[in-house]
């Protein structure tokens, strides 16, 4: 390597970093957000919920609390791209068009590159090739050009995605390409050539349409192939294999072209195939990818993320197509993103449907029909389960199903609500019917864990993918807060079957001993709850009554909403879908535990919420040692709130 270090001139390198500007280097690959002088981030090196990555434009660097990494522009492009120095040297000076002498096309100098700058150049080739031969060559022009004509693909569009025409015949490019220097090896190894037994090689794409496929910088590292005649006996497209520097898996098609765009609508589209992000492209909607063929993986889902926290799917109306969306979704909200749904009619994909209603139609579309996942799994089920209770309790199951999956479960519990209202139905049966599923699940996972202790890794995995929230913690204090009082209100006195029956305590000297820490925000409620304690040190525990005569105005307004029972036990709605509804009083146990935890939960929750409010005003100082500190607060309070979390996740339900 040293070798190609004398190669550049120092002055060469000295220019490039005088152009480099590192905010718009990192933008590049990271969503950036300004915060006071700096700008912060998801780490693009860790999977994180809450933004450790900074940049400080003042010193041109960047550092990531999260994996430890930090430097400057040419750092960030060797750890994001996984690239030597040298070779960051080069992508950074292209970008800013600081020519480098030896940067010429020179063969000698391909065959000693590292192999996978070496399988770019070959892609690089390649693709320039296929271009060429699309717009002169007379075959590529009479054929190729003419079916994205046909197709509908201007030649703006054409040139954005470096489409391109591979020559029908079996040698036309490997005898090109090996004219011109790159050895057999290489070409076999970016997967353009194949080898037979014997020995001997052809071309893998011939007599066909080419969609490079880019990496997030803009490289090309596979095709895609589509033939264009109607030949049954082969497949519609031909890709290229897995190589050095294409993993299927960890590719979205259109990303590259989608970044900005993605960003910029903070929502990605996300489709089938390469002609819907094409088209889409056409209709003005930028902000798309494909998962190409492939089911979609949890390292496409991750992709996004570094882009969005909203995910649109589109598919095609048919059965195919709603059991692709339906996996789709679980999967992406597992990954911890918003998911939202819109289905074409029956036969018709993004391409087909476009180009037949036109861009403003198209776009009104999308508007129109793209529903929440809860909406489009309760439509989906609805139609068919109209008048049928059973149908309907399945389709309770199925949505709830999906909410599980969620990582958050502050989401999860607001999706529930969300449930609740769009069914009309009440929220505790959604709770347990969701409490049954995750001990179900957590279940199985203790059973795997004890097979294999690496699904712990998983776990933890799955818990940080989650997406920042936007709930208002305060809000949700004192909802608990509330909670914590109409449970005292109503079920004080009661007694705890607890594990020792020779102790048998009451609700209320159970929860109040376990919140004897904690201060109430709301006055009202903090006001009863001292009543509360102090009853408890007299041994007189107060109840309902007591405060409907002692208390202030506002105390009684409060104590009176809270005796309301919540929900309609009347109805039959149990009874109706065979679903046996617990009453309260015979959970008390668990309602007055869980309800303890939770409190403390959303305290946790609050507190984490202040520290970031802090951390910004650190940040804007630009004190790193500060913000480190900060940033460490931050990490243990998340720790406290994982622990609550899965605790309640445990005992909630049972
Ligand atoms: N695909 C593939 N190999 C095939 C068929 C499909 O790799 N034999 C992938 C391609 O990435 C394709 C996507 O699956 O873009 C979706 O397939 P399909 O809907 O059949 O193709 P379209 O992209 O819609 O192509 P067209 O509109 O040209 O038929
Ligand atoms: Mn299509």
């Amino acid at each position: 390597m040293s070798h190609f270090l004398l190669m550049i001139s120092r002055d060469s390198i000295e220019e490039v970093r005088s152009r480099v500007d590192i905010v718009d280097v990192i933008s590049d690959f990271v969503s950036l957000k300004k915060s006071g002088q700096n700008f912060k981030a998801l780490s693009p090196f860790n999977n994180e919920k809450t933004p450790s990555f900074y940049v400080v434009p003042a010193k041109g660097i960047f550092k990531d609390f999260s994996s430890g990494k930090g430097g400057d522009s040419f750092t960030f492009v060797m750890e994001h791209e996984k690239i030597s120095y040298i070779e960051a040297v080069r992508f950074l000076a292209k970008k800013y068009g600081v020519e480098l002498k030896e940067d010429k096309e020179n063969n000698e100098f391909a065959a000693e590159q590292s192999e996978r700058e070496g399988l770019y150049i070959l892609m690089n080739f390649a693709k320039d090739y296929f271009k060429e031969k699309l717009h002169t060559h007379e075959e590529g022009r009479s054929i190729g050009l003419s079916y994205f004509r046909e197709r509908g693909f201007t030649d703006k569009t054409i040139q954005k995605f470096e489409l391109g025409y591979a020559l029908d015949g079996w040698t036309y490019f490997s005898a090109e390409a090996i004219q011109k220097g790159y050895n057999k090896e290489l070409l076999e190894k970016t997967g353009l050539v194949v080898k037979k037994e014997d020995g001997s090689t052809y071309d893998r794409f011939r007599g066909r349409v080419i969609f490079p496929v880019h990496n997030l910088s803009g490289k090309v590292i596979a095709f895609g192939a589509r033939m264009m005649g109607k030949d049954k006996n082969q497949p519609k497209y031909i890709n290229s294999p897995e190589t050095d520097i294409y993993h299927k898996s960890d590719v979205l098609y259109g990303l590259f072209q989608a970044k900005n765009s993605i960003r910029q609508h903070n929502n990605c589209y996300l489709v089938e195939g390469y002609t819907d992000v094409i088209s889409m492209h056409q209709a003005d909607v930028e902000n798309v990818v494909a998962s190409s063929g492939t089911a979609l993986t949890e390292e496409q889902i991750k992709l996004m993320r570094r882009f969005t926290e909203n995910v649109t799917v589109l598919f095609d109306g048919d059965s195919a197509g709603i059991k692709a969306a339906l996996r789709g979704i679980d999967l992406i909200l597992k990954g911890g993103l918003n998911v939202r749904v819109a289905l074409f009619p029956d036969g018709e994909d993004p391409d087909s449907y476009s180009r037949k209603v036109g861009t403003t139609a198209f776009q009104d579309f999308l508007k129109n029909s793209t529903k929440d996942f809860i909406s489009f799994k309760a439509d989906l089920f609805s139609a068919e389960a109209a008048n049928d209770p059973i149908r309907k309790a399945e389709s309770i199951k199925e949505i709830v199903n999906s909410i599980s999956i969620i990582p958050d479960p502050v989401k999860r519990s607001v999706y529930i609500q969300e449930t609740s209202h769009l069914l009309k139905m009440p929220e505790q049966v959604l709770l347990s019917e969701l409490n049954k599923i995750l001990v179900q699940e957590r279940r199985k996972g203790e059973k795997a864990t004890n097979r294999e202790t690496s699904s712990k890794e998983t776990e933890t995995a799955s818990i940080e993918t989650i997406a920042p929230l936007k709930i208002d913690s305060d809000a949700m204090v004192h909802f608990q807060e509330k909670e914590t009082i109409r449970l005292l209100l109503n079920y004080a006195d009661k007694s705890l079957a607890g594990q020792d029956q020779q102790e048998a305590q009451s609700l209320g000297q159970f929860m109040l001993q376990e919140l004897d820490d904690v201060e109430f925000t709301n006055p009202v409620l903090k006001s009863i709850f001292i009543e509360f304690k102090e009853g408890l040190n007299d041994n007189s525990i107060r109840n309902t009554d007591y405060f409907l005569r002692h208390g202030s105005d506002a105390i009684k307004r409060m104590v009176t909403d809270l005796i309301t029972q919540r929900y309609d036990t009347s109805s039959h709605w149990g009874d109706k879908f065979h679903i046996y509804i617990p009453k309260e009083t015979e959970l008390l146990d668990k309602l007055a535990y869980t309800n303890v935890l939770r409190l403390k939960f959303r305290i946790v929750q609050r507190m984490m919420e202040d520290n970031l409010k802090e951390l910004k005003t650190v940040e804007a100082g630009g004190d790193l040692d500060k913000l480190e500190k900060c940033i460490e607060m931050q990490m243990g309070l998340k720790q406290a709130e994982r622990d609550l979390a899965s605790i309640l996740g445990i005992v909630v339900s049972k």
